[in-house]
C-alpha cells in the first residue's frame, strides 16, 4: 500500500524544476495529481511523464495570480477527482533586484504570486481539504525567507512572507485538521539557478561553483531531494503530529 493511496494532490508549478520532481514523487506514493502551471507546453510534459509511470494526473493551464483562474483550477479538478486532499504551493516568480531597480508593476506581480497565490490556492481548496481526514498544505519557501542575499529584495520579501503565511494558516486551519508547513530550500538545481546567475550577471560556471561550496554538502540539491521532503510533510502517516513547521533543505547552506 502506498503512502498517499486514494488522496488527490494539487501540484503548482508542476511543469519543471522541484515542481515535477514533487509532482512525480507524490505520483510514485499513489496519489491522483493535478499538475497546474501557467506553462502549456512543460505542464503537459510532465502530465505525460505521470502518465508514462502508470501514474493518474490532469493538467490544469492556470495562473496562480488570477484569482478567477485558481478558482476554475479547483473547479476542474474536483470536477475529475472529487476531492482534494493535498495542496502544493509551489509555483514562483522569481523577481530580484534592490528597492531602486524593482519597478511598481514588478512588485504588485511578484506579490500577486508568490504570496496571494499561495493564499488564493490555500482558499479555494480549502472546502475540500475540510472533508479530507488526511489533508496537508505545505507551501514552498526558501532559505530567502531566512537570510537576506544582495539584490533580492522582491523575491526575499516574499518568501519571508511565506513562511509567516504558512504559520498563520497552521492556526487558522488546526480546528479541520489541516495541517499546513513549509519547506525551505537552499540552492537547488533548476531553471532558477541560471535566472539568479543571469541577474548577477556573473560567470556561469564560477558562480556555479559557488553556489556548490556554500553548502557544507560542497554541491547543489536536486530538485528531487525536496521532493522527498515535500512528501514527508504531505503524508498524514509520516508527519501527522508537524504543522506550522519549516523544514530547511539546503545542505548545511545556513549553517555554514
Ligand atoms: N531552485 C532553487 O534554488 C530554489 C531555492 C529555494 C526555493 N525555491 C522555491 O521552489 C519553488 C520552485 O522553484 P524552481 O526552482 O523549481 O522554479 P522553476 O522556475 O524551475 O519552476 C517554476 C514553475 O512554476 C511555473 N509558474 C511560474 N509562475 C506561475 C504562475 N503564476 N502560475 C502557475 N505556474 C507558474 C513555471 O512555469 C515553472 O514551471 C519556488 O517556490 C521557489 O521559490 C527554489
Amino acid at each position: 500500500m502506498k503512502k498517499l493511496n486514494g488522496l488527490v494532490a494539487i501540484v503548482t508549478g508542476a511543469g519543471e524544476g522541484i515542481g515535477e520532481s514533487i509532482a512525480l514523487e507524490l505520483s510514485n506514493n499513489g496519489a491522483k495529481i493535478v499538475c497546474v502551471d501557467i506553462n502549456k507546453d512543460s505542464g503537459t510534459k510532465t502530465l505525460n511523464k505521470i502518465n508514462q509511470n502508470n501514474g493518474e494526473a490532469i493538467f490544469v493551464n492556470s495562473d496562480i495570480s488570477k484569482p478567477s483562474q485558481v478558482k476554475e483550477m479547483v473547479k476542474i479538478a474536483t470536477s475529475e477527482f472529487n476531492s482534494i486532499d493535498i495542496l502544493i504551493n509551489n509555483a514562483a516568480k522569481f523577481t530580484f533586484g534592490s528597492v531602486e531597480d524593482v519597478t511598481q508593476e514588478e512588485w504588485e506581480e511578484v506579490l500577486r504570486v508568490n504570496v496571494i497565490g499561495y493564499a488564493n490556492c490555500a482558499k479555494e481548496c480549502l472546502p475540500f481539504l475540510k472533508n479530507s481526514n488526511r489533508s496537508a498544505v505545505v507551501n514552498l519557501a526558501s532559505v530567502s525567507s531566512i537570510i537576506a542575499g544582495p539584490k533580492f529584495v522582491p523575491y526575499n520579501t516574499t518568501k519571508g512572507a511565506v513562511l509567516m503565511l504558512t504559520r498563520s494558516l497552521a492556526v487558522d486551519f488546526a480546528e479541520f485538521g489541516i495541517r499546513v508547513n513549509a519547506v525551505c530550500p537552499g540552492s537547488i538545481h533548476t531553471s532558477a539557478t541560471y535566472k539568479h546567475i543571469e541577474h548577477m550577471g556573473t560567470d556561469v560556471e564560477k558562480t556555479l561553483d559557488e553556489f556548490r561550496q556554500s553548502s557544507l554538502l560542497k554541491r547543489q540539491g536536486k530538485p528531487e531531494e525536496v521532493a522527498k521532503a515535500v512528501l514527508f510533510l504531505a503524508s498524514y502517516d509520516d508527519s501527522s503530529f508537524i504543522t506550522g513547521e519549516n523544514l530547511i533543505v539546503d545542505g548545511g547552506l545556513t549553517y555554514t
